[in-house]
């Protein structure tokens, strides 16, 4: 396998609006940002990853851009921003851009011309369709809600938005359109930035005959299996590449809905010209219902564990693996797939840390992860932001396909607002992130639950997240070693073997809350094993375990040739 710097990286994801406010106007910037980056240095990451920072009317809090090459005031100024990567560099971290051209704004110039007149230069920079029998083109549902298409008066024509109506998408079958994209990450990476990751970028070729799609629970059909991963993908891809990505040492990340296995190795294979890695979506969509993520199911643990295994065997040696539980469109990790309560949170978030970080692939930390962050549980509905749970409230609610009690149980566990609640940086009023009023609020544990605490306490989560991240650094049998599942069939434990040359490592992380015993396989008892880490701190292992409620435990092994 070819060794390469991305590979061997830790990547925290900042969300810029929500990380630290160094201004008092309750809005998170870049200075405060570069404030922090001794933090980030103190924890081990050497990528950081921005949630978009650039101008925008904020619709889908910048996933919407109206200027890729100018810095939204709310972060800051383009100076800011070239003192952040310089800082950054200086203390060997590098930026991640986050790249959004799956569409833009529809406050962006591009689009301003494109809905002017079906002669204008840039109309075909956008999807544009006439009605069908006086109705939508087709019967597409967006992904935040209502349909995928608007219609414009100005030209009697309606335009495509697989997302907001604020968000067109653009016509990647536009050779105009990709030049200019090519142009601006062209201007970004000789201004330092270290890569991209790229939004929905599964996206971009959509199918141009832009059929119905399926009617699940919902009032509108499916268009995913039109616009997701499409055939035209690739060779855009190999193209942006050519371009863009092969002129500069950069890393890329896919941000991949619908994503393959078979998919997977084209976009990211390790000879394949297009990414680096790519985000699959299999583990963050187990429990999906009728309506989509909007269920109060939790995740089942066979289900999660038989994906990530899946994901880990088939793309080793193939492909390269992105390894995360949360980002700021998931629940919180802990809140999901570990155990939130006063009694295990900090013991379950150990534990899902650990199996990440020795998973293959490059793990992500998502701002808050490191100190057991959890879900933000807002009682009111007035509380929420964000556009998807606003209009999804509305939709279901209007439509009398859910109660709105029940909607709100929903939110609490899967909106994207959990994850979008300010750093909880100390127990001052805010939690330190604000001296004014935050732009949403802060969840109420975090006097309890803050950076200052966490960085005083001996044995905490940020102290672990620090020691799994330096043992990757140390060991290269976490980066490159095989993977190989044990115990397939166990409902509660997550075991997997690690391999290379004669370095051996065996993962053992209970995903329950019960005692549950494990038997050491044969093959590592000949052998002298050592703790590498355990979240109960244990420094002696036995063949016959009893692993307690969340814990996880290394040994690594020394094979004597
Ligand atoms: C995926 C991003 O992660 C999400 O936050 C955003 O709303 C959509 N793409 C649309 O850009």
């Amino acid at each position: 396998m070819k060794r390469n710097w991305w590979k061997e990286s830790v990547v925290y994801q900042i969300y810029p609006r929500s990380f630290k406010d160094s201004n008092g106007d309750g809005i998170g910037d870049i200075k405060g940002i570069i404030e922090k980056l001794d933090y980030l240095k103190e924890l081990g990451v050497n990528v950081l990853w921005l949630s978009p920072v650039f101008e925008s009317p904020l619709d889908d809090n910048g996933y919407d851009i109206s200027d890729y090459r100018k810095i939204l005031n709310d972060y800051g100024t383009m100076e800011d921003y070239e003192e952040l990567i310089a800082k950054a560099h200086e203390r060997g971290l590098k930026i991640l851009m986050d790249l959004v051209v799956n569409h833009t704004s529809d406050e962006h110039p591009w689009f301003i011309e494109s809905r002017k007149s079906k002669e204008n230069p840039y109309r075909d920079y956008y999807i544009w369709k006439y009605p069908k029998d006086g109705k939508e083109p087709n019967n597409w549902g967006a992904t935040f809600g209502g349909s995928a298409w608007e219609y414009d008066n100005e030209t009697g024509m309606y335009y495509l938005h697989c997302f907001s109506k604020k968000q067109p998408d653009l016509n990647w079958e536009n050779e105009a359109v990709r030049n200019d994209v090519y142009d601006m990450m062209n201007w970004w990476c000789e201004k330092g930035i270290d890569g991209f990751r790229m939004d929905v970028i599964s996206m971009i070729s959509k199918d141009q005959s832009f059929p119905d799609g399926k009617v699940y629970g919902g009032l509108y059909g499916d268009g995913a299996p039109y616009y997701m991963n499409g055939h035209r993908i690739h060779e855009f891809l190999r193209e942006m590449n050519r371009e863009v990505l092969a002129k500069h040492d950069i890393m890329t990340v896919g941000e991949t809905a619908g994503v393959t296995i078979e998919e997977a190795k084209m976009y990211a294979g390790e000879d394949a010209d297009e990414l680096n890695m790519v985000f699959q979506f299999e583990h963050v969509s187990i429990g999906d219902g009728p309506y989509g993520k909007w269920t109060t199911n939790r995740y089942d643990f066979m289900e999660y564990k038989k994906i990530m295994i899946k994901w880990q065997e088939e793309l080793q040696g193939k492909a390269w693996n992105s390894l995360y539980l949360g980002n700021h469109d998931q629940p919180r990790s802990v809140s999901r797939f570990g155990d939130d309560s006063e009694e295990y949170r900090e013991i379950s978030a150990k534990m899902l840390a650990t199996c990440i970080h020795m998973m293959q692939g490059t793990p992500y930390v998502y701002q808050g992860e490191e100190i057991g962050m959890t879900n933000a549980y807002f009682e009111d509905i007035s509380m929420y932001k964000d556009i998807e749970s606003l209009q999804y409230y509305e939709e279901l609610t209007g439509a009398g396909l859910m109660e709105p009690e029940e909607m709100m149980e929903c939110l609490k566990l899967r909106s994207r607002d959990n994850a979008r609640t300010p750093m909880q940086w100390d127990d001052t009023v805010n939690g330190g992130f604000t001296e004014g009023t935050p732009w949403i609020n802060v969840n109420s544990n975090y006097s309890r639950i803050n950076v200052e605490h966490q960085i005083k306490e001996k044995d905490s989560i940020f102290q672990y997240y620090k020691e799994l991240i330096q043992l990757r650094k140390e060991n290269e049998v976490i980066v490159y070693g095989s993977f190989t599942a044990i115990n397939r069939e166990d409902e509660k434990i997550f075991a997997f073997k690690r391999e290379l040359d004669e370095k051996k490592l065996l993962v053992l992380c209970n995903y329950s809350k019960e005692e549950t015993a494990f038997k050491v396989p044969e093959e590592f008892t000949p052998e002298k094993g050592e703790v590498l880490i355990s979240n109960y701190r244990v420094n002696e292992w036995k063949e016959e375990m009893i692993l307690r409620p969340y814990e996880a435990i290394v040994l690594t092994f020394q094979t004597v040739l």
